[in-house]
């Protein structure tokens, strides 16, 4: 299974949910993980290995193993030299970004590099593939057509409403699934709890939305824990696993955490009595 997290507008936390999917999976599944980093900003490489080791750049990464597709090279063997198993859980392994990739930017890269390059990749029977992309159109395209499922964060803010639906477009063009949208920084105040169910639901009686059956997701909450990056090594912080199961229950069709049953009063009362 190959999962996609794109968006073309910037700091909606594609790579904050990525790295959590992947923690999440790892840790309620129990099966390997590799997430690929197609950001030449680098934030799943820095979130899941470190600042310290993103700024080595050692090693192969991305870059070249798109380079060696697009030079009609198998990049097995690279894709191998350039997985690095993450500190904080050993079933998550990284295919990590690095600045050259910037290089590959641009309407003749065809967006078909990563689909190629996992075609050649050693991936597991029970891995889950998550790539993490970047707003650049090049790198959210190769993303979103390397990939069974795609899931879009999205923000209340008015100036991500047009790269929304640019990402959503490309989908469309891709002819790919999505797995839903994500509204995220959604603050737990009252307020804003009523404010983006009101969105919500006006969202879903959009044509874009409802016409093709896209459902919008529990919302990541905003928490002043997840840019302390603190989570990566503990507990998810609040509101956050309600949000993640619901994103696995569309990866594998069940439940990860235990969901209490609503039992009806009525009927039990009534059914202890006729008994
Ligand atoms: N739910 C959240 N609550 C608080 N801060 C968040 C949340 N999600 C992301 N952030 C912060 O917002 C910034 C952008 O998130 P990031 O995941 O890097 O977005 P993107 O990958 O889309 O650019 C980061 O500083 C991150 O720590
Ligand atoms: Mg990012």
């Amino acid at each position: 299974m190959v999962i996609t997290i794109a968006s073309m507008k910037g700091g909606v936390g594609k790579s904050t949910l990525s790295t959590m999917i992947a923690k999440f999976i790892a840790e309620e599944r129990g099966t390997p993980v590799t997430v690929i980093d197609l950001d030449p900003q680098r934030g799943a490489t820095i979130l899941l290995l470190g600042a310290r080791y993103a700024k080595q750049d050692a090693g192969p990464g991305i870059y070249e193993i798109l380079q060696s597709e697009h030079d009609n090279i198998p990049s097995t063997e690279l894709f191998n030299q350039a997985l690095v198993v993450s500190p904080y859980k050993e079933l998550i392994r990284v295919i990590p970004s690095n600045a050259s990739l910037a290089q590959l930017r641009g309407p003749e890269t065809p967006r078909e590099l990563l689909s190629l390059a996992l075609q050649d990749a050693p991936i597991g029977e029970d891995e889950t593939v998550i790539i993490d992309t970047s707003p650049d159109v090049t790198f959210c395209e190769m993303g979103i057509m390397a990939s069974d499922k795609i899931f879009i964060p999205i923000t209340m803010s008015h100036q991500s409403g047009v790269p929304t639906l640019n990402t959503l477009q490309a989908v469309m063009y891709a002819e790919k699934e999505i797995g839903g949208l994500i509204p995220t920084l959604i603050g737990r105040a009252k307020w804003q709890k009523a404010r983006v169910e009101a969105w919500r639901e006006s969202l879903m009686q959009t044509d874009l939305v409802k016409g093709r059956g896209i459902d919008v997701l529990p919302a990541m909450p905003f928490s002043h824990s997840i840019p302390s990056g603190k989570w990566r090594w503990g507990k998810l912080p609040k509101g956050c696993p309600e949000m993640l199961d619901a994103i696995y229950v569309k990866l594998f069709g069940e439940h990860a955490l235990v969901v209490e049953e609503v039992v009806d009063e009525t009927v039990l009362v009534e059914g202890m009595v006729a008994a």
